[in-house]
């Protein structure tokens, strides 16, 4: 059976959120859902969480599965929300544990933070095949972006996470802790030995040139076009080029509470005896 995809695009921090489902009436996996929040109030909101909901309501689908890529650090997830709402079980790669150890320490988190990957339901290790109601799914390891990077395969379609953008935007940024541009070249070398008509889903857009959001391309595009890593650069060229860039560029604004919030599955901290949940800022210590 071919699965079914519909995706939404949020403007504000060009992250792609995808359902894929069997049918109409059957089972469902999100993707990398969006917890709206505006650092000026430190207000979190659901409109696109509540998007994605009432497209599963639409059209009959139970949740089965809220799957992440990796911890962003670009929005919060809206993973606790989504099950809160409609069930399913939220699922991460199992080197999140390193994740959340480099942020355990970074945010000197409470003791019962434990950076076992317990917030999450479910591990997934390279390889690992799953089930979406009657769609066959597998994960696939792609650390680089992230020590934890996960895409998640499903026939002919591939999630790419951060590892790929549209040909036009590149790749995704190797400076974060634990980051390695090596590795996100193999990584996405990997993806592009599948077959060239593969789709890939792409986890961000950031239209160049006031060309609309896009989010699917091939792999034969993207080894045709793709400006970092078309088909002849190297990866002594790619390293190169990455960790030049890199160094050019400001952390993402939304890094030191997107993080705070991934690691614990799309939960807020823990709320203090005042009933208010705070975010951490470290102190010229990222
Ligand atoms: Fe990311």
């Amino acid at each position: 059976m071919q699965g079914q995809i519909e995706s939404f695009y949020d403007p504000t921090t060009g992250t792609v959120t995808h359902i894929v489902f069997d049918q109409r009436g059957g089972h469902a996996a999100v993707i990398d859902p969006v917890l709206d929040y505006d650092p000026k109030s430190g207000r979190t909101r659901t409109a696109s969480a509540d998007q994605v909901l009432a497209y599963l309501q639409a059209n009959a689908l139970s949740l089965a599965w809220v799957l992440e890529t990796h911890a962003h650090a670009d929005h919060l997830s809206a993973a606790r929300y989504l099950k809160q709402q409609a069930g399913g079980r939220i699922a991460i790669g199992a080197h999140i544990r390193e994740v959340q150890q480099v942020f355990k320490q970074l945010f000197n988190l409470e003791a019962g933070f434990l950076p076992d990957g317990s917030q999450f339901d479910h591990l997934f290790e390279n390889g690992e095949t799953f089930a979406i109601g009657a769609l066959e799914a597998k994960a696939l390891y792609v650390p680089g972006h992230t020590p934890a990077d996960m895409a998640y395969q499903l026939g002919d379609a591939v999630f790419v996470g951060d590892t790929l953008f549209m040909p036009d935007v590149g790749t995704a940024r190797c400076d974060f802790p634990g980051g390695d541009a090596h590795l996100l070249y193999r990584s996405i070398r990997a993806l592009l030995n599948l077959p060239e008509q593969t789709r890939l889903f792409m986890c961000h857009d950031y239209p160049p040139n006031g060309r609309a959001p896009a989010w699917i391309s091939t792999v034969a595009e993207q080894r045709r076009n793709n400006i970092h890593i078309h088909d002849g650069i190297t990866e002594a060229m790619f390293v190169g080029m990455r960790q030049a860039r890199d160094a050019t560029l400001d952390m993402p604004t939304l890094i030191l509470p997107s993080v705070q919030v991934n690691i614990r599955a799309g939960t807020l901290p823990p709320a203090e005896d005042n009933g208010v949940s705070y975010l951490k800022i470290p102190l010229n210590a990222l």
